[in-house]
């Protein structure tokens, strides 16, 4: 079925809240739909959006936005040590980590309680906690309106990396996501090392599957704004990722300075929220926006009447002043349009 809607409001489909209004919304709930749909209502730009968890709108759009609403899970292949299943791009993601856990099958639990629907996972390698989607992700399929018809990209050609992706780059704006492929492990597989992970896992009792899901959502709730209640992308920026020389100049001055290991076993990344934090920025808001209390890497609309352009100038003015006293750049995560 698709479902079409015409000059509408979108504040409730994104997470920050933002008021634009959107020429065409298309949703379908069957990719069958899909070939039908550039036939018949598509003439021009599109996009596809998710959740509207990882984006920041400064204008109306006029580009036609696809919502891809197809929910389904299917296990299509099983082995003593593994499960493959299929995942329709419109399923909310924690919903997939929740039936996962039910069964005992391992991967997604760390990521659990990340806003956005399952066909944005592979484009920004959605990560957290010491696992990225891309540790389970086989394949992804997807549609393309240039040839009609629909394609496989085995995860080694989706060019996955820290919140990378081919979908970034040359797919971006060429296909549509429609169902992303996972493995998941019927072996116990626990991955405890990042932060307090361990100590709330321990705190339930030990690393069952049930117990590290819990966990991760404890820490979660208590470090992100939900954005029922207050609007918000998430992280806001990149954590960068510097050169060793870079970083080693810095801890000689900021000892505790958090880092983790990068792809390029040259670089390390650093925690952007760290750095906005020691700029004195945790917690300081300026007319609709501010820099959330708990979890400096966040930006919130603080009275949820926040426009985009007023969200991207407070966001260059964090950029500005961690420049000014790290000399390094934070980069923006979320999308603007
Ligand atoms: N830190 C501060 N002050 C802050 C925030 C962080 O000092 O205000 C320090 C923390 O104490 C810690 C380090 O910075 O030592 C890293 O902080 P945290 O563990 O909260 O993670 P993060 O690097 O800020 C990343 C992801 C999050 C993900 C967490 C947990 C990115 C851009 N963000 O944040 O993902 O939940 O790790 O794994 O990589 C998202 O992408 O939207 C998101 C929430």
């Amino acid at each position: 079925m698709v479902r079409i809607f015409e000059n509408v409001d979108i504040s409730s489909r994104n997470s920050f809240g933002i008021h634009q209004t959107a020429a065409k919304i298309i949703e379908f709930d069957s990719n069958s739909d899909l070939s039908e749909i550039f036939r018949l209502h598509i003439d021009g730009e599109w996009m596809v959006m998710g959740g509207g968890n990882n984006i920041v709108f400064t204008k109306d759009i006029e580009k036609s936005i696809i919502f891809p609403r197809n929910c389904n899970i299917e296990i299509i292949a099983e082995s003593t040590e593994s499960v493959t299943i299929r995942v329709g791009a419109g399923l909310e993601w924690d919903e997939l980590v929740e039936w996962a856990v039910e069964r005992n099958l391992w991967g997604l639990e760390n990521l659990s309680l990340i806003p956005g629907k399952v066909g944005a996972a592979p484009v920004q390698n959605i990560g957290a906690y010491g696992a990225e989607a891309k540790d389970c992700i086989t394949n992804v399929e997807m549609y393309s309106p240039e040839t009609d018809n629909f394609i496989t990209l085995v995860a080694e050609h989706c060019g996955f990396g820290y919140r990378e992706s081919v979908f970034k780059h040359s797919l971006k704006g060429r296909v549509i996501i429609t169902a992303v492929e996972f493995r998941l492990s019927k072996v116990e597989n626990p991955k405890l090392n990042y932060g307090d992970i361990c100590a709330e896992v321990e705190k339930r009792g030990g690393a069952t599957l049930r117990n590290i899901r819990e966990a991760i959502c404890t820490i979660r709730r208590s470090k992100l704004p939900d954005p029922a209640e207050t609007g918000n992308a998430g992280s806001f920026f990149k954590n960068p990722i510097v050169e060793r020389s870079v970083a080693e100049a810095l801890l000689a001055q900021y000892p505790n300075m958090p880092l983790y290991p990068a792809a390029d076993p040259e670089c390390v990344k650093l925690a952007a929220g760290w750095l906005i934090d020691q700029c004195g920025l945790k917690g300081y808001s300026e007319g609709n926006v501010g820099v959330h209390s708990r979890q400096a890497l966040v930006l919130i609309n603080t009275t949820g009447e926040a426009t985009g352009a007023e969200v991207i100038a407070f966001a260059r003015k964090v950029q500005s002043t961690v420049l000014e006293k790290f000399a390094i750049q934070i980069d923006t995560e979320v999308n603007i349009l």
